[in-house]
């Protein structure tokens, strides 16, 4: 047992406190990570804002990396003093999709239980009451007990900050390019919404020789990120008008692209995302809308055009396989997923952190601890 501090809600549509809390030795197939960084990421804002409805108290964050410094009985004593990257999907390696390899869609991973691997929590209050831990690994916090599959060993070299994005916004969006849609070489691609997550699909676009990258934002400091990142057109998105966006993406791409990213999580741009769909093209979605919410599209030439529309969880996501290969490819120098972070901040700043995420102000912002 050990003194922690973490940032908690209370339930879902709830500030952020942090607080002082404890937290139990690793139990068997556990194990205890000092963190060092935590991301902040748009479904930590969905949960925050009441959009996911999740039980509470809960540790917040889902993007995580830091050191192990303990194991429980059954895990291998040689973890102990590694850095690694935490994955929010803990393969449960039993499952049917786990058993046929498609582990970023296990049924029975301990994640939904939000606690440790026999479903009870490991943080509690100094009053003795339970506190959960968001998709079992509630980052954000100065440690945590995990399951041994969340914890995938870093490459030497990987700055922690970096291990944390791989944790989730970059394998979510480089994994949706080149893992669930399978870009090939010359092909076009749009991104539409250029958070953590799209601006990881663009990396992704690039890092698969996609001929044309046409970046879609509200916001022109994220096209311009974009640009520089490797996107070889933009589309500045007005809400107001979402056919003149839709136009802009077909004229970029000679007259729509193979892949349309959705990563913002709206019914209004997935719509937009079909809607630029050129014969025989995808959309990929990316973006988590509310829970409840719909999308519609024009059936007929959706049909008549022999077009797609595939959903990506987590980037179709390895993490024992695909964290390190995403580590490697930073190393060198083919994924600068440094180059997302534009603010480190303290724990107790993650209210600030998340007026400006909701705002559309921030790439990815980091805690530190
Ligand atoms: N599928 C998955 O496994 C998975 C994993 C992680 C995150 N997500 C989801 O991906 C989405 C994006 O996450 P993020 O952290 O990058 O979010 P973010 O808030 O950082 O990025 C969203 C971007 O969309 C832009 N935007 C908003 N409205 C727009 C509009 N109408 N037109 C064009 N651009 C617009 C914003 O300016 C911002 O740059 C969220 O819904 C998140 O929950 C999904
Ligand atoms: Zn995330
Ligand atoms: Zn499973």
């Amino acid at each position: 047992m050990r003194e922690i501090t973490g940032a908690v809600i209370e339930s879902s549509g709830m500030p952020v406190t942090i607080e002082a809390l404890q937290l139990d030795d690793p139990g068997p197939g556990e194990v205890l990570i000092r963190m060092a960084s935590a991301g902040v990421c748009h479904s930590d804002l969905h949960v925050r804002d009441g959009d996911w409805v999740r039980q509470g108290p809960v540790v917040m964050g889902h993007e995580g990396a830091g050191v192990v410094e303990a194991v429980g009985v059954g895990v291998d004593g040689d973890l102990v003093g590694r850095a690694v990257a935490l994955n929010w999907l803990a393969p449960c390696l039993r499952c049917r999709e786990c058993q046929r390899g498609r582990q970023w869609l296990c049924q029975d991973s301990p994640a939904y239980r939000h606690a440790g691997l026999d479903g009870t929590p490991r943080v509690s209050r100094p009053d003795g009451s339970p506190v959960l831990s968001y998709l079992s690994i509630g980052t954000m916090s100065t440690a945590q007990v995990v399951p041994a599959t969340a914890a995938v060993p870093m490459p030497d070299g990987v700055p922690p900050e970096v291990a944390a994005l791989i944790g989730c916004g970059v394998s979510t969006g480089v994994g949706a390019v080149v893992k669930t849609a399978e870009v090939r070489p010359g092909d076009t691609v749009a991104v539409i919404g250029l958070g953590g997550v799209g601006l990881s699909c663009v990396m992704g676009a690039v890092l698969a020789g996609a001929r044309r990258i046409v970046g879609v934002d509200v916001s022109r400091a994220k096209l311009d990120l974009a640009a520089s990142l490797g996107a070889t057109h933009s589309v500045h998105a007005d809400p107001d008008r979402p056919d003149a966006t839709v136009e802009a993406i077909r004229a970029a791409t000679g007259g729509g692209p193979d892949f349309a990213f959705e990563a913002i999580g709206s019914p209004a741009t997935i719509s937009q995302a079909v809607a630029s769909l050129p014969p025989g093209g995808t959309a990929v979605l990316v973006g988590l809308t509310k829970f409840g919410q719909r999308a519609s599209f024009e059936a007929f030439p959706f049909v008549d055009g022999g077009r797609r529309i595939i959903g990506s969880n987590y980037g179709s996501a390895v993490a024992a396989i695909d964290f390190p290969r995403y580590a490697e490819a930073y190393l060198a120098g083919r994924l600068p997923i440094d180059r997302l972070i534009d603010r480190r901040l303290r724990l107790d700043e993650l209210e600030d952190a998340f007026d400006r995420l909701r705002a559309g102000a921030a790439a990815r912002q980091v805690i530190v601890f």
